[in-house]
Parts: C-alpha cells; sequence; structure tokens
C-alpha cells in the first residue's frame, strides 16, 4: 500500500479547481495521443509477453554467471532502479546482473573485460532507435571479445536484443543473425517502458514476481499522480524551478534517477519546466540541506518513504531504526517549510514490487501530465537528440 499525503508540508493552495477542465482534456490525451499505449497497462503489456519474459528469464538463469544489460537513459534506468531497490546491501545475485552502456569509460570497460573473462555471460542489448553511439559501442566492443570464447553459434544464444519491431541496426542484426528478441513497443518511449519487456525481463531474472508489479501499476489511484503534477505546476509558476526527488532509503537511489530522467526529458523543454534532482537522506542532510533550508527559495521536495524494512531496535531512543527514520523525514520537511521549501510525500507501507510498480506508474502520469500542463510534447527528447546528431556528424568527419 501506498500513502500520498500532499498537504502535510504543502501551501495551501486556493485555485487548484481551475485545473479541472485541462486535467479532463489530458486524460482524453493519456488515452488517445500517440506515445501513449504505456497508460494502458492492457496494451503495454500482454500475457504472451510475459510468458516470454518468463522462459527467457528461466533460460538466462540457468545459462550464466553474468547476465549483462546494455542500454542507457530510458532503456536501463527502470530496471536498474528496481533492482537496485530489492538488492541486498552485501550480496550479489545470481547470476549478478550488471547494466553498461551509461558511460565511455575506457577504464570501466576494461575492467568489465576482465571480469567477465572466466564467466559465462549472457548480453541483453536494448535500444529502441538502434542508434545510440554508446549502447552501440559496448555492444560491438563486447560482441568481439564474446568471440575468443565462444563460437558462433553458442554466441548467438547468448544475445537477446530488445528494440523497435521494424527499424533500426538492431532489428536489422536480429533478422541477419537470429537472435532471440523482443519487440519494444513503437508506441511507447524509452522512459515510459519500464512496465514493459524492457524493465520486467532483467527484473524477473533478478528473480521478483513480474505480474506483482503490474498489479501495483493497475491498483494505483490515478488521481494521486494527477494531484501531484497539479501541484508540481502550481509551484512552478510560483517560482519553483527545482523538484528534489528525495529518500530515507539510499537503495532507491537508482529509483530517483529514473525520476530524475522521466521529468527532465519529460518536461525540460522549449525554455520551461522543473529541474528534478536526487536527494539521499540522512546523508544529503549534510550537504544540499543546508541550501533547502535556507538558500534560495527556488525549490520543493517530493519525498519518497517507506515505513518498514528491517526490524532494528534502538534502545538508546526505544524505538525502532524505521520509526526514527521517519520521524526524522517528517522534522526535516516541518523545518524545511519555514523556507518555502514544501514537500510532498509518497510513503509505503514495505518495499514490495506491487509498491514500486504502483510509484512507477505514478511517476510517470505525473511526468506526462506535468508537461502537457506547460503545453509541451511529453514524449519526445529533441535537446538529446541534438546532441546525438552532432556526435554523428563529427565522426563522419573525422571518418572521412
Ligand atoms: O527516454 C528516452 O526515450 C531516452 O532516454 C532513451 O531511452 C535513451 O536516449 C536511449 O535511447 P535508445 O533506447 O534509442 O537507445
Amino acid at each position: 500500500m501506498i500513502t500520498f499525503d500532499f498537504v502535510s508540508y504543502m501551501k495551501e493552495f486556493s485555485n487548484l479547481d481551475n485545473y479541472d477542465s485541462k486535467i479532463e482534456k489530458i486524460k482524453y490525451k493519456l488515452k488517445t495521443e500517440d506515445m501513449t499505449d504505456w497508460y494502458d497497462l492492457n496494451k503495454s503489456i500482454t500475457e504472451d509477453v510475459i510468458n516470454d519474459i518468463l522462459d527467457t528469464s528461466d533460460y538466462i538463469k540457468d545459462n550464466c554467471d553474468v547476465f549483462i544489460i546494455i542500454g542507457t537513459g530510458g532503456s536501463v534506468l527502470g530496471a536498474k532502479g528496481i533492482i537496485d531497490a530489492f538488492k541486498p546491501y552485501f550480496k550479489n545475485n545470481n547470476p549478478e546482473i550488471i547494466f553498461i552502456g551509461t558511460s565511455l569509460s575506457s577504464t570501466y570497460l576494461s575492467d568489465l573485460i576482465d571480469y567477465i573473462k572466466d564467466k559465462e555471460v549472457i548480453i541483453n542489448v536494448i535500444s529502441k532507435s538502434g542508434t545510440t553511439l554508446e549502447t552501440n559501442l559496448y555492444f560491438d566492443y563486447l560482441y568481439k571479445e564474446l568471440t575468443k570464447k565462444y563460437e558462433s553459434d553458442e554466441l548467438n544464444k547468448r544475445i537477446i536484443v530488445t528494440t523497435d519491431d521494424k527499424e533500426g541496426k538492431l532489428r536489422e542484426l536480429v533478422n541477419k543473425e537470429g537472435y532471440k528478441s523482443f519487440v519494444l513497443p513503437s508506441n511507447i518511449g524509452g522512459r515510459y517502458s519500464t512496465l514493459t519487456v524492457v524493465g520486467l525481463l532483467p527484473v524477473a531474472v533478478f528473480g521478483l514476481n513480474i505480474y506483482e508489479f503490474i498489479e501495483g501499476a493497475k491498483g494505483l489511484n490515478k488521481d494521486m499522480a494527477f494531484s501531484h503534477a497539479i501541484i508540481r505546476d502550481a509551484l512552478y509558476r510560483e517560482g519553483k524551478l527545482v523538484e528534489s526527488f528525495t529518500a530515507y532509503e539510499p537503495k532507491l537511489l537508482s529509483l530517483l534517477e529514473l525520476a530524475k530522467q522521466l521529468f527532465a526529458e519529460t518536461q525540460g523543454k522549449e525554455n520551461k519546466g522543473i529541474l528534478p534532482v536526487a536527494s539521499i537522506n540522512t546523508a544529503d542532510l549534510h550537504s544540499l540541506g543546508q541550501f533547502y533550508q535556507e538558500g534560495a527559495q527556488i525549490l520543493f521536495e517530493t519525498v519518497i518513504n517507506i515505513n518498514k524494512t528491517k526490524d532494528i531496535y534502538i534502545e538508546k531512543y526505544d524505538k525502532n531504526l524505521d520509526e526514527l527514520n521517519m520521524m526524522i523525514s517528517n522534522q526535516v520537511a516541518k523545518s524545511h517549510v519555514k523556507n518555502t521549501t514544501y514537500s510532498n510525500f509518497i510513503t509505503m507501507n514495505e518495499l514490495t514490487p506491487y509498491n514500486i510498480g504502483q510509484l512507477i506508474y505514478f511517476l510517470e502520469i505525473s511526468a506526462a501530465t506535468g508537461a502537457y500542463l506547460l503545453n509541451l510534447n511529453p514524449f519526445n527528447q529533441p535537446g538529446v537528440n541534438e546532441y546525438k546528431t552532432l556526435v554523428n556528424k563529427e565522426l563522419l568527419n573525422e571518418n572521412k
């Protein structure tokens, strides 16, 4: 269960009813516009795909020590966010799951090659466009390395591609080489694809019940997401330009990264939008907290809490550690309000796939709605494409 509290540490707004008709129009857009299949959970994932994910995840678990997922941005952040949230702090999964493709670090790549030298490997390369430089580069490099270890027939069985149904270099490769492949639904963009095969295959390999994520999303009271979007919009129009997604459980950091990416790419365009940042407390209470408490009054927070994790009793305070953590988060919010750093609170009763599925769907709806409220297209990212085009041009020039 998740509870949403957008009142206790929020300012009082007098005129939010003005949003009613806008939200009705947005609900219609979410059902009818292009790139919105993620909104209809019966379209974003079907029983056939779920069965394929489950069979493939069994095959992966049985045949490798290391499962490497290559991709960047929306292609990987959801799965990484979920897996990091559920992974024990000091124990690796079996198979180990490694996400690569989010940097061009030569040290990282060379250490990785060294690390997997004596390990059985399966790769899942995920790219909707099939043209992302980092993803293609890592895939090509790793493929060549793995030819030293596996005969071509065996290697082909160790490559799984998730990409567009028809377009792109990866789909061409699948058609040519016969790799196992999944279709990234064409009417869903990268950052809205966590609750599709993109996010759910890695999560199934990790060992979580993927049905529960979908059930959680289906159980969301969508009005909560629309309310969040309205409050964010109202704050933005009063000069709040930064939103901190704040958690008091460090395991949620990667999920906050997903939130950052989702909101930044959805709303940061045409010189508009709220800059999303991530804070992990209590660490950031001793760094960013100073700014939130006394700095320029440009920000607000969306706090994501978990009510109960483990039973650890702290004798000195006669409290469970979770109680202490929750108490601190409330006191921090109370003190931040003095600087007009208001907070929305989202509290999961426990860390469960159901709750995380619901949280992700909530964030997706809030982000898309926020963009529509600013008259923006939520589903493109022209700024990102701009740099990709420049890089490709430069590479072409150099190779002439
Ligand atoms: O959300 C998005 O659409 C982007 O973040 C993409 O996921 C990211 O740029 C990677 O693109 P692709 O999946 O085409 O490789």
